[in-house]
């Protein structure tokens, strides 16, 4: 299967796909079914039309993911590898013994991850597993890998774009099953007031707890490469916008944590989707 890429946000004429991956990329105006709008009021996210990833045969999310990074950010999802696995030599140790199915899924990863590494012009290298299972992305780049019952997608971006107006520190992805959490669970991982937030929410059909536990996650990860900070999902306070399919990250004041993330959220097709960003300038968009 042909990867489906979106280079988020920019304009058609800025991109620069390599060939091959630009073979899957279309700019398509989508039609809203019916059976969406009762999403309207929940996540816009899910309704904008703008230009957007192609390949729509397998996909579950992709269709609106141009909106879940800002601009420079390049966002690849597979579902499969089709041509087989090609790790590097430091990556098949990582995975020495581990069962094929996860070799499978890792392998997936790092092909999504390379894909966009190298749409942004980066290098082809290994993404080796760092000390907490982090992937190390290359000099001068940020991303974040995440897979899902066979989804699998990875985000990365230069840490300085281009037009020097901003630095991405930090890329937080996470992909779940659109299923709501079991009750203790959800109470590990919200705050009171989050879980106040839910009890408001309780009957829309969206399975939010969930949702907190998918966003908290993108945060830690959007995080943990730069400062290597360990969080408690109650320490990451999330509060959402439904309507814009946002979310705000406040973190503990006391750590020396960023004061900003962006936050964005997506669900299709029974995949829930967490975006974080961490950018460093206000100047950025
Ligand atoms: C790793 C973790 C973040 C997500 O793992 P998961 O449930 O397997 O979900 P995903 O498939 O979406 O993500 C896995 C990918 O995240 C990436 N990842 C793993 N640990 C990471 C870390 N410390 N920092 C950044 N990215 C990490 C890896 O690329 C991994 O895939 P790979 O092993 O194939 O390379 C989670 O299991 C974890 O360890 N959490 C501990 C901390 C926590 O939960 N804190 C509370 C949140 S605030």
């Amino acid at each position: 299967m042909q990867p489906s890429v979106s280079r988020l946000n920019c304009k058609p004429e800025a991109t620069a796909f390599r060939p091959g991956v630009a073979q899957s990329i279309t700019h398509c105006a989508r039609e809203v079914p019916a059976s969406e709008a009762a999403h309207a009021s929940l996540a816009p996210i899910l309704l904008v039309r703008s230009p957007v990833v192609a390949a729509s045969r397998n996909s579950p999310a992709e269709e609106n993911q141009d909106q879940l990074f800002p601009k420079g950010v390049v966002l690849v999802i597979r579902r499969d590898l089709a041509d087989g696995m090609d790790l590097f030599p430091d990556e098949l140790r990582a995975m020495a013994r581990a069962t094929s199915a996860r070799r499978y899924e890792f392998a997936l990863g790092r092909r999504c991850a390379r894909e966009a590494l190298g749409i942004l012009g980066g290098p082809r290298v290994a993404i080796p597993v760092g000390r907490f299972r982090d992937p190390v992305w290359p000099l001068g780049y940020v991303g974040s890998i995440t897979h899902c019952q066979g989804f699998c997608a990875a985000a990365a971006a230069r840490v300085l774009p281009g037009d020097g107006s901003c630095t991405i520190r930090g890329l937080g992805l996470d992909s779940r099953l659109a299923a709501s959490l079991p009750e203790q669970l959800a109470e590990v991982v919200c705050s009171a007031e989050e879980c106040t937030w839910l009890a408001s929410r309780q009957g829309d059909g969206v399975p939010w707890n969930r949702l907190f536990f998918c966003a908290k996650e993108s945060a830690y990860k959007c995080l943990f490469p730069a400062t290597h900070s360990l969080l408690e999902f109650r320490e990451v306070g999330v509060r959402f916008n439904p309507k814009l399919g946002s979310f705000d990250v406040t973190l503990p004041s006391l750590r020396d944590l960023p004061a900003r993330l962006l936050g964005r959220f997506a669900i299709r097709d029974e995949i829930l989707l967490a975006a974080t960003t961490w950018i460093e300038s206000p100047a950025c968009p």
